[in-house]
């Protein structure tokens, strides 16, 4: 097998090739790293240090214009204040104050393996799947020692990166910024065309909004400095060619393995050039390292295609699905669920529960997810957070006897929890008032009537875990909801002495990592679902821990189409939890069909979130047909390719995806005829993702008794067309597309399963 990682001494080159991409690092005269290449598969051998690094001066023959070379080179790893004027990488202040930081490389190692990174989310993987190279660099004035880590991996075309800082010195060094990657490129394509920026921004009920916008010069980027990724931005920073489509154009992508604050910044120089660079925002951050003492940044993953966003899209549902999600559900079908919260908000108890779990079984429901209010005296969001124990008023007898009615039942058991959290109303609080983050005397700003618990604190880490272990261990819980509802403010540990206090933000989120490992470790089959007043923790640093995530608590399918595309352009459709709720919409009031409301939640992980009691026996029905749909499909769509074909979000009218299996011969497309349009009977939809010379039957997914055929290949013939077989090649589907029939009214939706026939007549479903 060939490698990925290939050093050529005699150029000073390294080279990081995967499936289609290359990667190249230059270590050039003077020792410093840097950046060569970074784009489509190269040819070996085709360039040198010398003419990639084609720069004004280089270091050893221009010593007396040295800032100009600092200023200009292409680092791999930027340092600070030795004459780059540009975002620096790493800045680290000795004993004396001093903080120019200048790396220069020691050497480098090449391995067939990669090694988890203590306390942190890691892409894994085992030999054949990555390889790792990891060069050392050294400040030569101070004991500072970096170790810049590249693991990759090249079926997935990815590339993951962190950095280890060590003290080697005798005096302690206070590292002030340490990010996880940098990155000097062109700021056009190779047909000149300007590299875009695409982010995702949004708020509560509106996460995950696409921007796509032009780079001005100077730096712009996305960040959080709240504690937590957020739902403002995600980490991920994407750099598109000009007008670059799902399927057309360069793309870069990279995305930040990492739940708290985050700096994900783009900087354009006078040249037009870049430089791209993640890691953990320095704003407010600061971290004391003893001599021996290493700190390891994040991980940070990149991608490069030149088949448009959809390519970056498959390197990072494959990437996440196979080298970052793990556990017993890594690769398997979750439970069909359905959470109490939008049915009964606060106001339940257990014949409640119960009446729902008995309704939802009968529909084929699989587990019921008690959400908020179950503990302590909580029934309203004003008090109890951090008393673990069942309020047996609401739940006489307590979690084992709603557990082993729910197993009576053939159900299984589901409970939220807010472990991060304390009302200032509970005995935890009045117990431990200095477990909370505040500053002692100065009030702290409230948020959802909250505070949040210093989990950089071991004992208050012990405390959650006790207790939340009690409670799991009382009855048969299969599932774990784990909420997340504020920013955390007032910084203030009472535990860190006041030259450590800029740990805080760190430390908190490696408290958070620790609970969840722990957790998994205690109940290694339990399923967790993380959580963040819907989509604001949603990153890839907690995909480590948890399969799923909630993605919104927008649950409207209209919302739900835009907010879920976002998502599902960086992660994999298997992580986004996607619920049917009650009409009218209690976020946004809007009505729309139920059936429209099951097909979005089936491009996510399927559940239900309403009182289903008191839904009519006609929508039991399509309840049980959604039921159905979900086990006919789910495999598909967890573990096959993500098309999307059209976006609602761009056009205002339509929407259209498709999940087609690795293998081709299948692919579940959902047509959303959102606003309907007058004089408009039928649209023409290119069907990408199949193959082209494979013969495909194309049938609209009815729930029975068979399915019937509604698309046509011709526009004149959409009105005649469900009493049509269609049958087409992928080429005929993809380059002239087929023409699907409007529905009339809004929010409409159809599903059309495209299986390849294998022999005359004959699809492969049979
Ligand atoms: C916020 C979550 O996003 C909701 O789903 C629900 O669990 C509430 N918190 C409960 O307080």
């Amino acid at each position: 097998m060939s490698r990925s990682i290939t050093y050529d001494e005699k150029r000073g080159i390294l080279r990081l090739d995967t499936r289609n991409t290359t990667y190249a690092i230059g270590i050039t005269d003077g020792l410093y790293l840097g950046h060569l290449f970074y784009g489509p598969h190269l040819p070996e051998e085709d360039f040198s240090v010398r003419s990639a690094f084609q720069r004004p001066l280089s270091a050893l023959e221009n010593k007396k214009e040295m800032c100009i070379f600092m200023d200009s080179f292409n680092f791999e790893y930027p340092g600070w204040g030795v004459g780059d004027s540009r975002e620096g990488a790493i800045r680290v202040r000795d004993s004396k104050g001093i903080t120019r930081t200048n790396l220069l490389y020691q050497g480098h190692r090449i391995s067939s393996a990669k090694t988890l990174i203590p306390g942190l989310p890691s892409t894994f993987g085992g030999e054949g799947d990555v390889e790792t190279l990891e060069v050392d660099l050294q400040d030569p004035d101070t004991g500072l020692f970096v170790t810049l880590f590249y693991s990759v991996f090249a079926e997935c075309d990815v590339i993951a990166r962190r950095v280890e800082i060590r003290n080697t010195g005798k005096e302690k060094l206070v590292i002030e910024r340490a990010l996880s990657m940098s990155m000097d490129m062109p700021g056009r394509d190779r047909e000149g065309r300007s590299f875009q920026l695409m982010t995702f921004y949004g708020i509560w009920a509106r996460e995950f909004t696409k921007d796509i916008r032009p780079l001005g010069f100077g730096k712009t980027g996305v960040s959080s400095i709240v504690g937590k990724t957020n739902n403002r931005n995600q980490p991920f920073l994407g750099l598109l060619s000009e007008g670059a489509t799902q399927y057309s154009g360069e793309v870069y992508g990279m995305n930040f393995l990492y739940s708290g604050n985050f700096a994900s910044t783009v900087e354009k120089i006078f040249s037009g050039d870049l430089r791209v660079s993640m890691g953990i925002h320095p704003e407010g951050f600061s971290w004391t390292l003893e001599p021996g003492e290493v700190f390891y940044t994040p991980e940070a993953v990149m991608t490069y295609s030149d088949e448009g966003i959809s390519g970056m899209t498959h390197h990072f549902h494959d990437m996440f699905r196979k080298h970052l999600i793990r556990g017993k559900y890594k690769d398997s079908k979750r439970p069909i669920l359905i959470n109490n919260w939008e049915a009964t908000y606060f106001d339940f108890d257990t014949k409640k529960l119960l009446d729902i779990a008995k309704t939802a079984h009968d529909c084929g429901i699989e587990m019921l997810v008690m959400d908020d209010g179950w503990f302590g005296r909580r029934n309203d969001p004003d008090s109890s957070l951090g008393d673990w124990f069942v309020n047996e008023e609401k739940l006489p007898g307590g979690l084992k006897y709603l557990s082993d009615e729910l197993e009576k039942m053939g159900m299984k058991f589901g409970i939220w929890f807010e472990p991060e959290m304390v009302s200032p109303d509970s005995d935890l609080y009045r117990a431990h008032p200095d477990w909370a983050i505040t500053v002692p005397g100065r009030e702290a700003a409230l948020s959802r009537n909250q505070l949040v618990l210093d989990v950089s604190r071991a004992d208050v880490r012990d405390y959650i875990i006790e207790s939340i272990t009690k409670v799991l261990s009382s009855a048969k819980i299969a599932y774990v909801k784990w909420d997340m509802n504020r920013h955390l403010s007032d910084l203030f540990s009472a535990e860190l002495p006041p030259e450590r206090q800029g740990e805080l933000m760190h430390r908190y989120v490696l408290g958070v990592y620790d609970l969840q490992e722990r957790l998994l470790k205690a109940f290694p089959d339990l399923l967790l679902e993380n959580c963040s007043s819907g989509g604001a923790r949603f990153d890839p640093g907690m995909l480590y821990y948890s399969p799923q995530i909630w993605t919104s608590d927008d649950t409207d399918a209209y919302e739900r189409i835009r907010i879920q595309e976002g998502a599902a352009t960086l992660y994999p459709l298997s992580c986004l939890g996607a619920h049917v709720s009650i009409c009218p919409n209690h976020v946004t009031g809007r009505v729309v069909p139920f059936e429209t409301r099951g097909h979005v939640a089936l491009a996510g992980t399927f559940g239900y979130e309403l009182d289903i009691t008191v839904l009519s026996d006609e929508e039991k029905e399509l309840i049980k047909k959604q039921v159905k749909l979900f086990h006919r499909f789910n495999d598909l769509i967890r573990n096959g390719d993500y098309y999307r074909m059209h976006s609602y979000q761009d056009n205002r009218l339509f929407d259209c995806y498709g999940v087609a299996s690795k293998d081709k011969s299948e692919m579940l497309l959902t047509m959303l005829h959102v606003m309907n349009q007058p004089c408009c009977p039928s649209r023409w939809i290119h069907i990408h993702g199949l193959a082209p010379d494979k013969l495909y039957r194309i049938t609209e997914v009815k729930d029975e008794p068979e399915d019937s055929n509604h698309a046509s290949l011709d526009g004149s013939e959409a009105a005649k067309a469900s009493a049509q077989e269609i049958l087409a090649h992928g080429s005929t589907l993809s380059n002239m597309g087929i023409n699907l029939p409007c529905r009339t009214g809004d929010f409409m939706s159809v599903l059309y399963h495209i299986v390849e026939v294998k022999d005359a007549g004959e699809s492969v479903e049979g």
